[in-house]
């Protein structure tokens, strides 16, 4: 017998969603996706400016994703009605002289452009985006890794992106040391809707593979880790190394639907802007790899917010104000 799906609480379609880099969203195409369940259609006007609606014709239910873009229209591709930015059909090629029916449109959804992502909205928006001044600063240099296509819950691929005592097991030599797998212990606070809190841990070396950290010259090498936890899905770490060099990570997952999820990681740093993309792309791709085995094991597939469902020690300080933050917010379910 199949089990039923828990319901999303109302609150989560309230959030902005990460839906795609805005490379993958061209003018060329309409691009579909789906979020919390939902299919979307994001699609440019000539203008470059993105719009997202439903992904659905009200004349016989296709996917407009499946059509193309014309005089800033989006036409459906089985029998070519066009839908202008506001989800409006304009044009029936079938009857053009006749009234188009008050009915003939598509809900259409917020949507903007930051950090490189486009996000949407599909009610009005509750929670800002983080503020990311490092991002806005030219010194900086930015790279885009991923999107991390798992089969999991956003729920569970953010929690694994916070919990440390996993580093020295499922990153060993790369991320952590399995000759010191204490967790330091961290304090957690909720300020409106964004958990705050930080550690400095020992990390593993830089590797010959993946030279990225700026910890090269200290034999025991210590990061300072600085978070914010943006409910619901949306991480910002800062990385220290005591100097002046520093990365920012911005983490955010797309809800796609229960046991489905996108990742996209982009990580900022102000030193080795010369240094290919490719050597941090290939080396999140090896860690979200080693990562993702984990999660989709998982049972349930999303993060069970009520506490007596798992196991929780002290060291998972991070992962029990996760819960709680989201439950106090109305996001869990
Ligand atoms: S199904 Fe879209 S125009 Fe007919
Ligand atoms: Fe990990």
């Amino acid at each position: 017998m199949e089990k039923t799906l828990p319901k999303f609480p109302e609150k989560l379609f309230a959030c902005w969603h990460p839906v795609g880099y805005t490379h993958e969203i061209t003018a060329d195409a309409p691009f579909g996706t789906f979020v919390l369940g939902e299919a979307i259609v994001l699609w440019r006007t000539s203008d470059g400016s993105v719009h997202a609606m439903r992904d659905l014709c009200i004349h016989r239910g296709t996917a407009l994703s499946l059509g193309w873009v014309q005089d800033d229209c989006l036409v459906c591709p089985y029998h070519a009605w066009r839908y202008d930015k506001k989800g409006a059909c304009v044009l029936i090629p079938q009857a053009p002289e006749a009234e188009i029916p008050g009915k003939a449109k598509t809900p259409v959804y917020h949507c903007q452009e930051r950090f490189g992502l486009v996000w949407v909205a599909l009610k009005d928006p509750e929670y800002a985006l983080p503020e990311i001044p490092e991002y806005e600063n030219g010194a900086w240099k930015l790279v885009k890794t991923g999107p991390f296509d798992w089969k999991s819950d956003s729920s569970r691929q953010v929690e694994n992106f916070t919990d440390f005592g996993h580093f020295p097991w499922v990153h060993p030599g790369l991320l952590g040391d399995p000759e010191r797998p204490e967790v330091p212990d961290c304090k957690v606070t909720l300020k409106d809707s964004v958990l705050h809190y930080s550690v400095v841990r020992p990390e593993a070396t830089n590797s010959d593979d993946f030279p990225i950290f700026a910890n090269e010259e200290v034999m025991k090498p210590e990061r300072r880790s600085v978070y914010e936890l943006h409910l619901p899905y949306t991480i910002v770490l800062r990385l220290g190394w005591g100097g002046a060099k520093g990365m920012v990570y911005f983490f955010t997952s797309q809800p796609i639907s229960h046991n489905k999820c996108r990742g996209f990681c982009i990580i900022g740093r102000n030193y080795d802007l010369d240094e290919p993309d490719t050597i941090l792309q290939n080396f999140e791709q090896v860690i979200f790899d080693q990562d993702k085995r984990i999660v989709e094991s998982q049972r349930p597939e999303q993060v069970p917010f009520d506490f007596a469902e798992e196991l929780h020690l002290k060291f998972d300080v991070v992962a029990m104000n996760y819960r709680r933050a989201m439950k106090k917010h109305n996001l869990d379910y």
